[in-house]
């Protein structure tokens, strides 16, 4: 009879948001073998709400009520492409709070379905720059400060986004590399992750190189290089890229900064699909995308950790959707990933911002 008692003592979770972090890190073959380098994915798609905003969630709600600034009755609202609106409605729910998501329209599906499922209130508001009152953003907060009944996450300016890479992700990082960690490569959002990573791993290993990795259409790069946020182009990635400063982002420790088109990472995620057996996230593609470029610029033996920020089904609608990428002239056979790290290695030094800071 085989047997099936553990050989380890089995710790059972006692609530739906003790699963939140304690992700896997993940060698990405592929990549690792053509660039010579230790190509590692933090699985952050494990989390419970299917996303790195699990942990930035957790904490701002975690730390609110600690201040006592979120109490029993209240509602959570907060203006979100979807991930940090997820994961919010998971711990809502958990502990007991109401949860009011506000997004722009034109996210995808997915993350709508998931917010009302689990049990939060959605409003969609049309999608507008950031210095339109009806931004989501601003729509959120406005509702915040009418409502005394409703505490607002603002995941940009809340402090607390950063603490939960710096105290949680970071330190999961240093112990499952053994502290053998020469870049990190992030994409950015609110910049919590980028932000919170960067400072702890820096501290640990202060040669550690951190590559921003910017979509076309951000201004993230732009700012690096020229002081002012200008984008270039338009890119389909949702949840990153940012066209201000925001306080989570100004933390991040950050020597190099590379931007990237779609077509970069439409090929990755074929690339990676037929070659790992890993499907990516648009945000994540980019990401593996940046550290391809990492490797390529740093040469080989180094070890380069990357994240995969969620669920791949949440970009089925763009980045899986043939006719979309189609109709925005983007190739789903575009190069192979040998020819991408070659390509990446010819690029000019001048395309690589150095962040002096
Ligand atoms: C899919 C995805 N990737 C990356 C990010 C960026 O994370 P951060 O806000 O920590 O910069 C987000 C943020 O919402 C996201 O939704």
């Amino acid at each position: 009879m085989p047997s099936f008692i553990p050989s380890t003592p089995q710790v059972i979770a006692q609530n739906v948001t003790e699963l939140i972090g304690h992700t896997d890190l993940l060698r990405i073959n592929s990549l690792s073998e053509i660039t010579g380098c230790e190509i590692l994915l933090k699985c952050e798609q494990q989390n419970p709400g299917g996303s790195i905003k699990d942990r930035a969630a957790l904490q701002m709600v975690n730390d609110a009520i600690a201040a006592n600034k979120l109490r029993s009755g209240m509602t959570i609202i907060e203006g979100t492409a979807g991930n940090t609106g997820i994961g919010l409605a998971l711990i809502a729910k958990a502990y007991g709070f109401k949860m009011l998501a506000v997004m722009p329209k034109g996210q995808a599906k997915d993350k709508e379905k998931m917010i009302a499922l689990h049990g939060a209130q959605l409003m969609l508001v049309d999608a507008c720059p950031f210095a339109d009152p009806n931004h989501f953003y601003h729509t959120a907060k406005r509702l915040a400060q009418e409502n005394t009944n409703y505490w607002w996450a603002d995941q940009f300016e809340n402090m607390s986004n950063f603490k939960a890479h710096y105290s949680t992700t970071a330190v999961e990082i240093w112990q499952q590399t053994q502290g053998k960690i020469d870049a990190l490569v992030s994409v950015a959002g609110t910049g919590g992750t980028i932000a919170g990573n960067s400072c702890y791993l820096s501290q640990q290993n202060p040669k550690l190189q951190t590559w921003l990795v910017d979509p076309y259409g951000s201004g993230i790069y732009a700012y690096l290089k020229t002081g002012k946020y200008q984008a270039t182009g338009s890119s389909f990635t949702e949840g990153i890229g940012i066209m201000r400063s925001v306080e989570n982002f100004r933390q991040a420790k950050i020597n190099k900064a590379i931007s990237l088109p779609d077509q970069d990472l439409v090929t990755i995620s074929r690339e990676l699909s037929q070659l790992d057996g890993i499907l990516l996230g648009s945000s994540s593609a980019l990401n593996v995308a940046g550290a391809l470029y990492a490797a390529a610029k740093m040469g080989s033996g180094n070890t380069i950790v990357t994240f995969c920020c969620d669920l791949a089904e949440r970009s089925y609608d763009k980045l899986y959707n043939s006719k979309f990428l189609i109709d925005r002239k983007i190739d789903t056979d575009h190069e192979s990933l040998t020819s991408m790290y070659t390509r990446y290695q010819h690029e000019p030094q001048s395309a690589v911002v150095n962040v002096y800071q």
